[in-house]
């Protein structure tokens, strides 16, 4: 049997598990993954300690904004989680040096405005970080880009919801970079 590919099917079910066709290095990709899932882990605590901080009548919305990107950061940790599990890695939830695998900080701030910023500063970094792996996969491993795209596309909705509290909040924004 042919196909318009030239498939080697008969190839593909010797080999089966998804590491042994996998287009790039594999270890590289789970080293990585879990790197972005550190960052993960650190901006999900970040924004949960913001929304249990942030106190005052003018502070709910914020409040409310901070749960919910908490709820979203969590959402891309179990994502990645899930990636680095399908390419036989293991995700790595190991408290011990997690700020040090992770691109972006943990920095708390006293005041609401130093708590948005703290975050705007935050969802940059991982911005950055999320188009530097996204051109990293490429062509290598496009499920795990088309994955990062995605999470990518909410980091650039979390930075201009942050962007726009602190336009509110301080009545100017933050230059960029
Ligand atoms: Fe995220
Ligand atoms: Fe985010």
């Amino acid at each position: 049997m042919t196909n318009k590919f030239a498939t080697d099917i008969a190839a593909i079910r010797k080999r089966g598990a998804i590491t042994e066709n996998y287009g790039g290095d594999v270890k590289t990709a789970i080293a990585l993954l879990n790197e972005a899932l550190a960052t993960e882990i650190v901006c999900v605590l970040r924004y949960k300690s913001h929304a249990v901080v942030a106190t005052g009548l003018a502070s709910e919305s914020v409040k409310e904004e901070f749960a919910q990107h908490a709820k979203e950061e969590g959402e891309h940790m179990d994502l990645i989680a899930e990636r680095i599990n399908q390419l036989g890695g293991k995700p790595n939830f190991n408290p011990d040096g997690l700020t040090g695998r992770a691109a972006s900080q943990y920095e708390e701030g006293e005041t609401l405005v130093e708590m948005i910023r703290e975050n705007l500063v935050a969802e940059r970094i991982a911005i950055e970080h999320y188009r530097d792996l996204i051109r990293y996969f490429g062509d290598k491993d496009p499920t795990t880009r088309t994955l990062l795209e995605r999470v990518l596309a909410q980091e650039e909705e979390h930075a201009n919801d942050m962007h726009d509290l602190l336009v509110a909040h301080e009545g100017r924004p933050m230059l960029k970079k």
